[in-house]
């Protein structure tokens, strides 16, 4: 087969928190097809970046009394842990807020504008005069124009399902601030998809066979072929200051291109960072490669529309994408695991419960096919399938037969001629091959673990242990041992790309170079010896996953205290009127709160997290009732709440939502 040349990547996560399962999920698929393309020695570039920019991650920033560059930089180190935990193998990880991005993105707008895709008209929008920006929809709300509920978002009603207009909101306020937003019209840039030209080259992308899964096509055509209210819209591309995006070059105003634009634009220069790091020629490598995009089932709508017309009309060295592989969501015990919801299994407590990351991989792989279908993640499913085919099955192999050849025969392999067990165990790299290509991963698993299955009816059948009691049997023993070796060395092969770790291990122990899917064609020949079997995978216990599961347990909470005991507490709703610095103190900043009835000073250990001017006009939450003390620099009349962790990321202020008001009790 010729050797394929593959740009890989995986969805660009949101700057704006930590990983959760979902995201896991997907690196493990693609990892594992990337990982069998590099066992068939195709040469495969593997990317990831941060999605780094937007409005939710700058006003993110901003609660968190950070610049956008600190907050992001914070997340973006965070990433190595989850990565390099469950062994996905990214050659590169890059971030959309980088000259490479914003390089990339100026060319592509500058590129469509030429070839008359992008033109301007104004647009009416709510605006919030406090915050002095325009509100998303998501940042705006209000009483529901149909059935009178209220505090509901500016795009449809959570009480009756009503979708309507932000406009229509009775009695709107900004989610931001409070204030009530007002009309105010901005010129916006549109990238002009319904144009026909676009509209029919989407529809032979589309059309393409064997380019993207029936149901995606289906999905997309949909939206392509709307009619009336359902019509494919022209795509605002713009968003006005303040934003962290990118600028929008060559006009003479301030104005950002909106993140969903930038955002796959960063598969490219996640790619040419990396192409920079190993003196690669960037364009002639994307000239060369194909182009694989994995992504989840929610974000289809931007990967098959926007992002083939914006590379199809930039043009060379720009292409359009061979592929989009489209996975559906994980659930947790049938729970949605939603992006902002993170619930469910946190992966990084599962790798500090000392949990194998290897056996996720694999239960995820067996569960895993090419539809966008949805995959739940089952405790007890977990523990049994992990245990019985990995434990059970495939490691059992090695460690029932390994001791005899070592015992004996120095480890030495030696095989008779006429074994018709390894034969169907070589020939079966064709189908498992074909599944794993076509991420029908459960598919590969089952036929690996039906061989398993031969394997340890043979040796039961053969029964070493019973051989190994007469030395007339030596012979017998040592082949029978050998071939049970090398049909484990065969399903290593097999199992590879789903388990780096433990083939490595497996490898280690059976002597030999890292295994490519050719070396099926091979086996161990008389004459190799194997190292002493040492145990390779331990079996999921059920307290471990007692121990996932247990809400909250990493941070046990204090003893109990009654109601009583809480209503002791004065608790006020605050305004910080002013913030500043005080001079000699290294962690305090000096507070002048505003409590309704008059003023307190507070001096409160938040120096390192929060500047004087992120702090002014913010609320905040004061234990009114705690005596005053005296300190250095003056009196505190009280104490600001504010989270922490034992080891970072830093301090989080407590604020109450808009709309409180000084004074108010909190209980
Ligand atoms: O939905 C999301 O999480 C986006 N951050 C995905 C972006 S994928 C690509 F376009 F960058
Ligand atoms: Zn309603």
């Amino acid at each position: 087969m010729a050797r394929r040349k593959l740009f890989v990547t995986t969805a660009l996560p949101y700057a704006n928190g930590p990983f959760h399962i979902g995201h896991i999920m997907e690196y493990i698929q693609a990892d594992i097809w990337v990982r069998f393309q590099r066992m068939q020695g195709h040469e495969v570039h593997f990317m990831g970046a941060d999605d780094s920019h937007g409005a939710p991650i700058m006003l993110a920033a901003e609660k968190a009394g950070k610049t956008p560059e600190q907050f992001i930089a914070e997340i973006e180190k965070s990433r190595g842990p989850y990565l390099a935990g469950f062994h996905i193998s990214h050659d590169n990880w890059h971030t959309t807020h980088s000259k490479e991005n914003s390089d990339l993105s100026q060319d592509i707008y500058r590129r469509l504008k030429a070839a008359g895709l992008v033109y301007t008209k104004p647009i009416e929008q709510f605006f919030d005069p406090v915050k002095g920006m325009f509100l998303a929809d998501r940042y705006i709300k209000g009483e529901c124009p149909n059935c009178g509920a209220k505090d509901q978002y500016g795009d449809a009603c959570e009480n009756c399902s009503t979708a309507y207009a932000a406009t229509e909101l009775r009695n709107p306020y900004s989610a931001l601030s409070g204030a009530r937003p007002v009309l105010k019209s901005s010129q916006h840039h549109f990238f002009k998809l319904s144009d026909p030209k676009c509209k029919a080259f989407i529809r032979d992308w589309l059309e393409t066979p064997g380019r993207l899964q029936p149901q995606v096509v289906n999905k997309a055509k949909e939206w392509l072929e709307g009619s009336g209210d359902k019509a494919l819209a022209d795509w605002d591309i713009s968003r006005d200051p303040p934003y962290f995006g990118i600028r929008i070059p060559d006009i003479g105003e301030e104005k950002y291109l909106y993140v969903w634009l930038d955002a796959p634009i960063g598969y490219l220069a996640s790619l040419k960072n990396y192409c920079a790091k190993r003196k690669l020629d960037f364009e002639r490598l994307l000239a060369e490669c194909e182009q694989v995009h994995f992504i989840g089932k929610e974000i289809i709508y931007f990967h098959t529309l926007f992002w083939p017309a914006m590379l199809e009309f930039a043009g060379a060295p720009y292409k359009v994408p061979d592929h989009v592989y489209v996975h559906g969501f994980i659930t947790v015990s049938g729970d949605k695991m939603s992006k902002s919801r993170g619930t469910g299994i946190d992966p990084l407590r599962y790798l500090k419960l000392g949990m194998n990351p290897e056996w996720l991989r694999y239960y995820i792989a067996a569960k895993l096919n090419a539809n966008v279908e949805d995959i739940d993640f089952n405790a007890d499913d977990f523990a049994t399938r992990v245990n019985s085919d990995l434990v059970g099955k495939y490691i059992n192999i090695a460690s029932r037969c390994a001791i005899f050849l070592t015992r004996k025969f120095k480890g030495e392999i030696k095989l008779a001629p006429g074994d018709a067990l390894l034969p169907k165990f070589q020939e079966a790299s064709g189908e498992i091959g074909k599944a794993y290509e076509a991420r029908e991963f459960g598919r590969a698993l089952r036929e690996v673990m039906a061989l398993a299955d031969h394997a340890n009816q043979f040796v039961d059948q053969q029964k070493p242990w019973e051989l190994s009691k007469d030395p007339a049997n030596d012979q017998r023993l040592q082949h029978v041992c050998s071939v049970a070796i090398n049909l484990f060395r065969l399903l290593t092969i097999y199992l590879k790309p789903v388990l780096p770790a433990l083939t490595a291990q497996a490898e280690a122990f059976l002597r030999i170079a890292p295994l490519t899917w050719a070396d099926s064609e091979t086996l161990l020949e008389s004459g190799h010896t194997i190292q002493p079997y040492k145990h390779l995978m331990t079996r999921v216990e059920e307290g471990q996953l007692d121990k996932l599961f247990e809400q909250g347990a990493e941070q046990p909470v204090t003893e109990q205290i009654t109601i009583d005991d809480f209503s002791k507490l004065d608790l006020r709703v605050a305004r910080i009127v002013r913030a500043e610095q005080v001079d000699g103190a290294d962690k305090l900043v000096k507070l002048t709160l505003d409590v309704g009835s008059g003023t307190r000073t507070v001096f409160a250990g938040i120096k390192s997290d929060y500047t004087p001017d992120k702090l002014e006009g913010r609320l905040a939450v004061l234990v009114a009732n705690l005596a005053p003390r005296k300190m250095k620099f003056g009196l505190s009349e009280g104490m600001v709440l504010a989270a922490s962790g034992d080891d970072g990321p830093g301090i989080f202020l407590v604020s109450p939502d808009a709309g409180a008001r000084p004074g108010m009790r909190v209980k």
